[in-house]
């Protein structure tokens, strides 16, 4: 890390999350000298500090109590006295994400990244401020992320009523949980505090649990949750929570018309999505313009309205996945070295880390039907999977959506074990322009879970063996 006395930079990154990090560090690999501000007191961002490796410690240490209780004694193991001791994975959690932390500080000196910390306050389009400190920049990268939507009427105090930071750091397991929002985060911190022992019950708007899912993913997903002992009411809003003494009360009913009804929960999860974060960032004095929802529009090389300003990750829309950020960040820099940096948003998995993964990439067949693409299913069930069923984990499925006329892969869809390990090999097929023919012919290892994607693919053309 270089030291903070410098104070003229080619790049001065806005935000240490996964965009504005790998964003520095790229472009002080391509011979830039680089700034990257952070105000929480530690790099990583939302995904490090209370997102995405918090939120997945929690999911392995709780399928381990879980396991440990529920299925050891399938496979002959027998146990008895398994105790939860919520200090101690609560403990595990903050070392994984504070040896993460200074990973990313070693990684800046490295590579020689100024660290500054503080609150960045964009005084013009080459300049901003932190603190008494006047930094200029030939370029600035914004890239200061999301924070959680907040529900109209409804107070996160972070105790009762709590957002996913206060569901990643609970001090007990809640008798009952509410969880507003059948979204990527209402299913995960749903399904941690599920297996630890909540009565789980998720209230969502929409008549379908993780609606930008394909609809089939959807379902099975669903069912599998009600077997997990998670309660849905679909199509439901909740007009409102009322704290208590101890614990709240969610009023709740139908979208539709219908009877309302008051659920008691200890603790309040919601979860209802993500909002774009530049308050006292000082846009404006950069001249840089926001869209009505808070986002900052950018074009396909994410550059703002402004020449010398670039926008990367939550801020700008789209996916807000910690990979989709990492992806823009190295395109910035690229293109800001003179390269051809460039992001295919049309090819960004993304994977629900519950139990099963659910895992997605490219189109649904909702959205092909919609775009009238004519196209070609196949479809391979978990249970058909050797592997699987030696491992005892044989529901969910994979299905790959392939172009009619040129066979060309144009999506999959997978509910299962390692379902979120299992889509990179299609992502990568997709970056190729494989054709499901391609992913049939190639040899997967016997056996493995990746077989039935291979299978998956030879449904494609109806000559899937195992099924
Ligand atoms: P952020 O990570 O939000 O980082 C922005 C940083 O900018 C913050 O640290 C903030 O303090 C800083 N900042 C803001 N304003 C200023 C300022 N004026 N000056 C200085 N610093 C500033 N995504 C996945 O892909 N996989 C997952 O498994 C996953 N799990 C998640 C679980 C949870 C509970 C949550 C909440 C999110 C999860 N996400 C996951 C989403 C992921 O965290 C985000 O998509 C990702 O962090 C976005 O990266 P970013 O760099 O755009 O912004
Ligand atoms: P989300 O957008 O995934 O889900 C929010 C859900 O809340 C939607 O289903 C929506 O219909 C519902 N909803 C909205 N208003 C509602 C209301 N008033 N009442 C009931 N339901 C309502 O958002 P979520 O789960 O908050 O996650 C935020 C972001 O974080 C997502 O964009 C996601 O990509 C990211 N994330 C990614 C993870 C991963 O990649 N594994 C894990 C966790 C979060």
């Amino acid at each position: 890390m270089a030291t903070n006395t410098e104070t003229a930079f080619d790049v001065v990154v806005v935000g240490g999350g996964p965009g504005g990090y790998v964003c520095a560090i790229r472009a002080a690999q391509l011979g830039m000298k680089v700034a990257c501000v952070e105000k929480r007191g530690a790099l990583g961002g939302t995904c490090l500090n209370v997102g995405c490796i918090p939120s997945k410690v929690l999911l392995q240490s709780s399928h381990h109590y879980h396991a440990a209780k529920e299925e050891f004694a399938a496979h002959g193991v027998k146990v008895s006295g398994v105790e939860l001791d919520l200090a101690a994975m609560m403990g595990r959690k903050d070392k994984v994400v504070a040896e993460f932390t200074k990973g990313i500080e070693f990684l800046f000196k490295k590579n020689k990244v100024t660290y500054v910390k503080g609150a960045a306050v964009l005084t013009g389009p080459n300049a901003l401020k932190v603190g008494d400190v006047e930094y200029t920049a030939k370029h600035i990268v914004v890239a200061t992320g999301s924070v959680s939507a907040p529900l109209p009427g409804v107070e996160v105090d972070e105790k009762t009523v709590v957002s996913s930071t206060g569901a990643l750091a609970l001090d007990k397991v809640p008798g009952e949980m509410v969880v507003i929002g059948a979204g990527v985060i209402g299913l995960e911190l749903g399904s941690v505090w599920a297996r630890l022992g909540a009565k789980v019950t998720v209230v969502e708007f929409l008549d379908k649990v993780l609606p930008p899912f394909d609809d089939e993913v959807s379902k099975t997903a669903q069912r599998i949750f009600e077997k997990q002992g998670i309660a849905f009411k679909l199509a439901h809003k909740v007009t409102g929570v009322k704290p208590g003494k101890s614990g709240a009360t969610v009023s709740v009913e139908p979208v539709k018309g219908g009877d309302a009804v008051e659920i008691k929960a200890d603790v309040v999860l919601v979860a209802i999505g993500r909002r774009p974060y530049t308050e006292g960032l000082g846009l404006e004095a950069a001249g840089v313009v926001v869209d009505p929802k808070g986002f900052v529009p950018v074009d396909a090389h994410n550059r703002t309205n402004v020449p010398s300003v670039y926008a990367i990750g939550d801020v700008v829309g789209g996916l807000m996945l910690a990979h989709k950020a990492e992806e823009e960040g190295v395109a910035v820099a690229e293109t800001l070295a003179g390269q051809a940096g460039h992001v295919n948003h049309a090819v960004i998995p993304s994977v629900v880390y519950t139990n099963p993964e659910i895992a997605s990439v490219g189109k649904t067949e909702q959205q092909l039907k919609a775009e009238g693409v004519a196209y070609n299913a196949g479809k391979f069930p978990f249970l058909a999977n050797s592997r699987a069923k030696a491992s005892g984990e044989t529901l969910g499925f994979v299905k790959i959506l392939a172009d009619k006329r040129t066979d060309k892969v144009l999506g999959a869809h997978l509910v299962g074990p390692g379902a979120g390990e299992l889509v990179a090999e299609v992502a990568l097929a997709m970056e190729f322009g494989a054709s499901a023919e391609d992913i049939a012919r190639t040899c997967h290892a016997h056996p493995a879970l990746a077989e039935a994607v291979k299978e998956a693919a030879m449904d494609v053309s109806k000559r899937a063996i195992h099924i």
